[in-house]
């Protein structure tokens, strides 16, 4: 009986492992000490360039003036390269406000949950922490980014 339960436990874990292992792209050279690979960062960029440039900016730098609030409490879309608040949140949560946007939250960003596969929002991530500074990104690895 507890045996099964413990078999059942290794299977499961094996399998995250393996999916998680498959959506993060293994197989394929990473970029150096990062979980992502290059032709994850490629798709991100064509991921970007539909959908998120057009607040997010070039380069991910968002908009000057992303600390102001508007009228309505709402903020302007931020920026994504490692000189705001992205770097604060593991890659679970990053994927997650992909998914639901801001709306929910008062914000404005809007939700790409039925638009973008799982691989597409984690290539766009990828894409926007190519512009995070080495020591930004060894910084959210250290609060858990990869949890
Ligand atoms: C219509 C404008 C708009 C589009 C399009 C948009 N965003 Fe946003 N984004 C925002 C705004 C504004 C915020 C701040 C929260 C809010 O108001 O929803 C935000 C917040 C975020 C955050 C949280 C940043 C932080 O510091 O916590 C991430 C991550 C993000 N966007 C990624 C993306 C990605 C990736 C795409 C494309 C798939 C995208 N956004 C498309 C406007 C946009």
């Amino acid at each position: 009986m507890i045996k099964g339960a413990w078999l059942r436990c290794l299977y499961a874990l094996g399998l995250c492992v393996l999916v998680a292992g498959c959506e993060q792209g293994n197989g394929e050279p990473k970029v150096d000490g990062r979980w992502y690979s290059q032709s994850q960062v490629d798709l991100g960029k064509k991921v970007y360039a539909e959908n998120c440039i057009i607040c997010h900016n070039e380069d991910a730098r968002g908009t000057f003036n992303w600390r102001t609030p508007l009228p309505d409490g709402s903020y302007p879309p931020p920026p994504l390269n490692g000189t705001a608040h992205a770097w604060h949140h593991p890659l679970g949560v990053l994927k997650k406000v992909i998914e639901q946007g801001g709306i929910p939250m008062g914000g404005k960003m809007p939700g790409f949950g039925g638009k973008l596969s799982d691989k597409e929002e984690l290539a766009v991530i990828s894409y926007f922490q190519s512009f995070w500074p080495e020591e930004i990104y060894k910084a959210w690895l250290a609060r858990g980014g990869l949890n």
